[in-house]
């Protein structure tokens, strides 16, 4: 401002810049390409939002799914998969009657690892039959969209717009198996960031240290089993070796919705940004203050 009123003609000058470039700020065209269940509840808002803000959101789905119905303000583009709403439903009441079972430990750990197989199997069907659907990948070339909105917890938007050239920009709650540190290349010292599921803090002793170095190597194989298939799909569809990093390197901004009040301080890349809060939009005063480690549920 100072500067303005030293330099009228600079202050005119950056007027006439912005009359110039603000008729080119228009709507842009994106494709979401949501992770369904809770994580596709989170990103409805945001594209009640983008829709709100004059952009075109193009919500890209398979025909049989949990909550990722019709809405006014985008559109919705179905795909066929090869199982039936069925087959679908049948899968998921089983998953949600085993979370309430009560039984022996390891018969629990084993029907998880089991559930988590056939759904990551499922999302890898899904995804391979999107990619395949030749039809389908002519008419979104066609489209020309400017970006791609996705939750890489599912790589296969990701994988998409690395297919259709497309920058993307991810959203997400988290990733399993440090891939958001690895994708980016961002520094990850195991002695002072907590991991996932050690209840570490940020604070801890030599033997804590040591346990958030192990624990890490059990979670490694079961995201080699949900995540390798889409290397190699993405090497048959390149025609080259492509790694997941490849994939997830594509992302251009990362999305978190998180931020330090519930999470521990960890580095960050120049292209991360917290965006912890925008699930607490219909917040209410807490009616009673209760301290547990984990206290804030809004962020899903
Ligand atoms: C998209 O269209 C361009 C231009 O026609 C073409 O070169 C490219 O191979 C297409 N991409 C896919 C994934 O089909």
């Amino acid at each position: 401002m100072v500067l303005l009123l030293q330099n009228p003609l600079l202050g005119l000058v950056g007027m006439l810049f912005w009359l110039c470039v603000l008729p080119w700020a228009k709507g842009g065209k994106v494709l979401v390409v949501p992770m369904d269940g809770s994580h596709w509840l989170s990103m409805l808002k945001v594209v009640r939002e983008l829709h709100a803000r004059g952009h075109q959101a193009v919500v890209l789905a398979p025909e049989v799914n949990l909550h990722i119905k019709e809405e006014d303000f985008f559109t919705l583009q179905t795909f066929p998969t090869s199982y039936s709403q069925e087959e679908f439903d049948n899968d998921f009441q089983r998953h949600n009657q085993m979370l309430f079972k009560t039984q022996h430990f390891l018969k629990t750990l084993l029907e998880t690892l089991a559930n988590l197989k056939r759904g990551s199997e499922l999302y890898y069907e899904t995804c391979s039959e999107m990619l395949h659907n030749t039809a389908l990948i002519r008419h979104l070339n066609e489209s020309s969209f400017d970006v791609v909105l996705t939750d890489p917890v599912f790589p296969c938007g990701g994988l998409l717009a690395k297919y259709l050239s497309i920058p993307a920009v991810f959203f997400l709650r988290a990733v399993p198996c440090d891939l958001d540190f690895e994708a980016t290349k961002c520094p990850n010292p195991s002695s002072y960031i907590p991991k996932l599921m050690t209840m570490n803090s940020d604070h801890m002793t030599f033997l804590q240290r040591v346990k958030n170095m192990l624990y890490p190597l059990g979670l490694k194989s079961i995201c080699h089993m949900s995540y390798d298939p889409y290397a190699s799909l993405a090497s048959e569809l390149f025609q080259r070796d492509v790694s997941l990093m490849d994939i997830l390197s594509h992302g251009s901004v990362w999305l978190f919705r998180g931020d330090f009040v519930l999470d521990y301080p960890r580095p960050i890349m120049p292209n991360m940004v917290f965006i912890g809060g925008i699930n607490c939009a219909n917040r209410k005063p807490l009616s009673q203050v209760v301290l547990l480690p984990f206290s804030c549920w809004c962020y899903s």
